[in-house]
C-alpha cells in the first residue's frame, strides 16, 4: 500500500466515527449548501446593481437590490450559524468518542505493552494527537464541505457569465494544486516529528515530576531543566517549520490566482471597451473570481491540516490495532476459587530471546506458603507474574486445580489473586477507596476489618478525616510502612485465594517492621501464597522454600535443611536475609 492510499484509508477510518451523527451531519451539510448559494447570489447581484441602477438608472431596481441583499444575508447568517455550530458539535462528539475508544483500548492491553511505551508517550497520544485529529474532523470537515460548495457555486456562476474567460482564469489552478500537494507532504512529516518531540517532552515531565524526590536529592534540577529546555527547543524549531510551511501556502496560492485575474482584466477589459460585455456582467464576473480566493486558499490549508492530522491518526490507530497479548481464549471458562493445588509444569519463559525461566516444575497445595528466594535477576518476579498471567509461558503450563489458566477466563484467574508488590502504588483518592479498590460495594465493617488486620486502623483513625482522608499521588503523605500496610489492607479486603507477595528488599525500622510483619501474617492466613521473601520471619513461616538461580530451581526445602546443604541459599541468606533477621 503506498503512502497516499494509506493516508486515504486512515482518513476514511476517521470518518467512520461520524456515523452515529449522520443525521445531524446531513442537516448541517444542507445548511452549508444554502450558505454557499448565497455567496453566488451576492456575486450575481453585482450585475443588476451596476447595469440597472448605475448605468440605466432604474428606480425599481434601486429598491429591489438592497432589499434582496438584506433578506439574503439574514438567511445566510442563520444557515451559517446552524451549520457551523452543528458541525463543530459533531466534530467534538467524534473526538470524544475516539478519546474514549483509545483509553478503553489501552486498558485492555497487556503488561508488556506498558513496558514498551512510556507513560508520557501514551499520555501524549491521548492528549496531543487527539487534539490534532480534532482539528481535522471538526474544522476540516466543515471547511471542506463549505468551501467546496462555495467553489462549485462560484464556478457555475463564472461559467454562466463566460466559459472562455473562466477557463483563462482558472488555468493557474493546476499549478497551485501541485504546489499545495508538495507543501502538504512536507507538513505531514514535520508534524509527525513535532508530535514525537511533544511526546518526549511529556515523558520528560512525567519522569521528573514523579521522581522529583530523586531529582532534588541528587541536586539534579539544573540538569533536568537543561534536558527539558533542549527538548523544548527541538519542539519549538519544528513548530516554526510548521508555521512557515503553513503560512507560505496561502500567499503562493494568491499569487498564482492574481496572475489569472490580471489576464482577465486585460482580456475582459478589451471586451467591455469594445462593447461585447456590459460593465455589470464583467464586474460580477470579477467579483465571483475574487470571492473564489478565500475558499480555494482555505481548501489548501484544509489539505495541509488533513496531512497533519493523518500523522496523528496513524499513531492513534497503531495503538488501537495493538491486540492484547493476554486475552481470553475463545472458549475460556470461568474457574472457581482454588481448592486443590497450583501446579507449574515444565515451564519455560523468555521476554525476548534470552531464556529467563528454565524448566520450572512446582506443585503448591492450596493453603500453603511457598517462599521464592534467589539473587537479584534470578527470575523471581517473572515467575509470579506468570502465575498472575501477566505473561503466558513460552512452553509448559500453569494449572489451577488442574485447569490450564490459559483456558480459564482472565477475570476468574485475576479475580482470585491478590498482589502486594515492592513498589506500592496508591491512588490519589481516599484511604477508603484505596483499600476497597476495584470493589463495587464498600461495606464499612469490611474496610475497617481489613485495615485492622493490616495494622493500619490505628494510624488511619488518627488522621483528621479518618478513612475519608485523601492521599496524594503515590501516597506521599504516608510513611513507607504505612503505605505497605494500606496495600496489605487492600489485599486483605479483596480476600484472594492466591496471594502474590513481592517483599520489599529493605527492612523498615523495628517498630514499623514488626507491624508490617504481623499484617503480612494476617494476610497470608488461609491462602495459597507465593512470596518473594527477603525477611527471615516470612521464610520461617513458609511451608517450603524454593531457591531460584539464573531461571532454574536449584534447591528446595525448609530453612534448616537449606542452611545445612549450603549452596545458593546460604549465599542469598548471607547477602539479603540475615540483615533483616534481627526483626524475625
Ligand atoms: N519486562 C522485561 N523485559 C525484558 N526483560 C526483563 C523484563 N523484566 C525482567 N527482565 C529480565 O528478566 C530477568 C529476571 O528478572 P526478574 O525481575 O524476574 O528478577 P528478580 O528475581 O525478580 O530480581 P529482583 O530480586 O532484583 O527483583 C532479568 O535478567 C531481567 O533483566
Ligand atoms: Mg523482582
Amino acid at each position: 500500500m503506498n503512502e497516499r492510499q494509506k493516508t486515504w484509508n486512515e482518513y476514511k477510518r476517521l470518518l467512520r466515527y461520524l456515523k452515529p451523527y449522520l443525521g445531524n451531519f446531513t442537516f448541517a451539510t444542507l445548511c452549508m449548501i444554502l450558505v454557499s448559494i448565497t455567496a453566488g447570489a451576492a456575486a450575481y447581484l453585482i450585475q443588476p446593481l451596476l447595469d440597472d441602477i448605475f448605468i440605466k438608472k432604474d428606480r425599481d431596481m434601486l429598491k429591489i437590490v438592497p432589499a434582496a441583499l438584506v433578506a439574503m444575508y439574514l438567511f445566510r447568517g442563520v444557515a451559517r450559524y446552524v451549520a457551523s455550530s452543528l458541525m463543530q458539535k459533531i466534530g467534538q462528539q467524534t473526538v470524544r468518542d475516539i478519546r474514549n475508544h483509545l483509553y478503553s483500548h489501552i486498558q485492555t492491553l497487556s503488561l508488556s505493552f506498558f513496558h514498551r511505551h512510556t507513560t508520557g508517550k501514551l499520555v501524549s497520544r491521548i492528549a496531543n494527537d487527539i487534539q490534532l485529529i480534532q482539528d481535522s474532523i471538526s474544522i476540516v470537515v466543515y471547511d471542506i464541505f463549505r468551501e467546496s460548495f462555495t467553489v462549485v457555486v462560484l464556478l457555475s456562476l463564472l461559467f454562466y457569465r463566460d466559459p472562455k474567460l473562466t477557463v483563462i482564469a482558472i488555468t493557474a489552478i493546476p499549478f497551485s494544486a501541485f504546489l499545495v500537494a508538495r507543501l502538504g507532504k512536507a507538513l505531514k512529516n514535520v508534524t509527525r516529528e513535532s508530535q514525537e518531540r511533544m511526546a518526549d517532552l511529556t515523558s520528560l515531565m512525567h519522569e521528573s515530576f514523579s521522581g522529583f524526590r530523586i531529582v532534588q536529592a541528587f541536586g539534579m534540577q539544573k540538569y533536568e531543566i537543561s534536558r527539558f529546555k533542549k527538548a523544548n527547543e527541538k519542539y519549538f524549531g519544528l513548530i516554526l517549520k510548521t508555521i512557515r510551511i503553513n503560512e507560505v501556502s496561502s500567499p503562493l496560492m494568491e499569487f498564482f490566482a492574481v496572475i489569472g485575474v490580471a489576464a482577465i482584466i486585460w482580456y475582459g477589459g478589451i471586451q467591455v471597451v469594445e462593447g461585447t460585455y456590459t460593465v455589470g456582467s464583467f464586474f460580477s464576473f470579477l467579483t465571483a473570481l475574487f470571492m473564489l480566493f478565500s475558499p480555494i486558499s482555505k481548501l489548501s490549508r484544509v489539505y495541509n491540516k488533513i496531512q497533519q492530522s493523518m500523522g496523528a491518526a496513524g499513531r492513534v490507530f497503531e495503538i488501537l490495532d495493538t491486540k492484547p497479548e493476554i486475552a481470553n481464549a475463545e472458549n475460556a471458562k470461568p474457574i472457581g476459587r482454588l481448592s486443590n493445588a497450583v501446579e507449574i509444569k515444565n515451564l519455560n519463559f523468555s521476554y525476548g530471546t534470552e531464556p529467563v525461566l528454565k524448566d520450572i516444575s512446582l506443585t503448591v497445595k492450596a493453603g500453603s506458603i511457598v517462599a521464592v528466594v534467589g539473587m537479584s535477576g534470578a527470575g523471581k518476579s517473572t515467575l509470579v507474574d506468570l502465575i498472575a498471567r501477566f505473561y503466558d509461558p513460552t512452553s509448559g503450563e500453569i494449572l489451577f486445580d488442574g485447569v490450564d489458566i490459559r483456558d480459564a477466563t482472565l477475570e476468574s484467574v485475576r479475580g482470585q489473586i491478590g498482589i502486594v508488590t515492592q513498589d506500592i502504588f496508591l491512588f490519589n483518592d481516599t484511604l477508603r477507596n484505596n483499600i476497597a479498590y476495584g470493589q463495587d460495594s464498600l461495606p464499612d465493617e469490611r474496610i475497617v476489618g481489613a485495615a485492622k488486620a493490616a495494622y493500619a486502623d490505628g494510624f488511619i483513625m488518627e488522621m483528621p478525616d479518618g478513612y475519608d482522608s485523601l492521599i496524594g499521588e503515590r501516597g506521599v503523605r504516608l510513611s513507607g510502612g504505612q503505605r505497605q500496610r494500606i496495600s496489605i489492607a487492600r489485599a486483605i479486603f479483596k480476600d484472594p485465594a492466591i496471594l502474590i507477595l513481592d517483599e520489599a528488599t529493605s527492612a523498615l525500622d523495628t517498630e514499623s517492621e514488626l507491624q508490617v510483619q504481623k499484617a503480612l501474617q494476617n494476610l497470608m492466613r488461609n491462602r495459597t501464597t507465593f512470596v518473594i521473601a527477603h525477611r527471615l520471619s516470612t521464610i520461617l513461616h513458609a511451608d517450603r522454600i524454593v531457591v531460584l538461580d539464573k531461571g532454574k530451581i536449584v534447591q528446595e526445602g525448609n530453612h534448616q535443611e537449606l542452611m545445612k546443604s549450603g549452596g545458593v541459599y546460604k549465599k542469598v541468606y548471607d547477602l539479603q536475609i540475615s540483615a533483616n533477621a534481627g526483626n524475625a
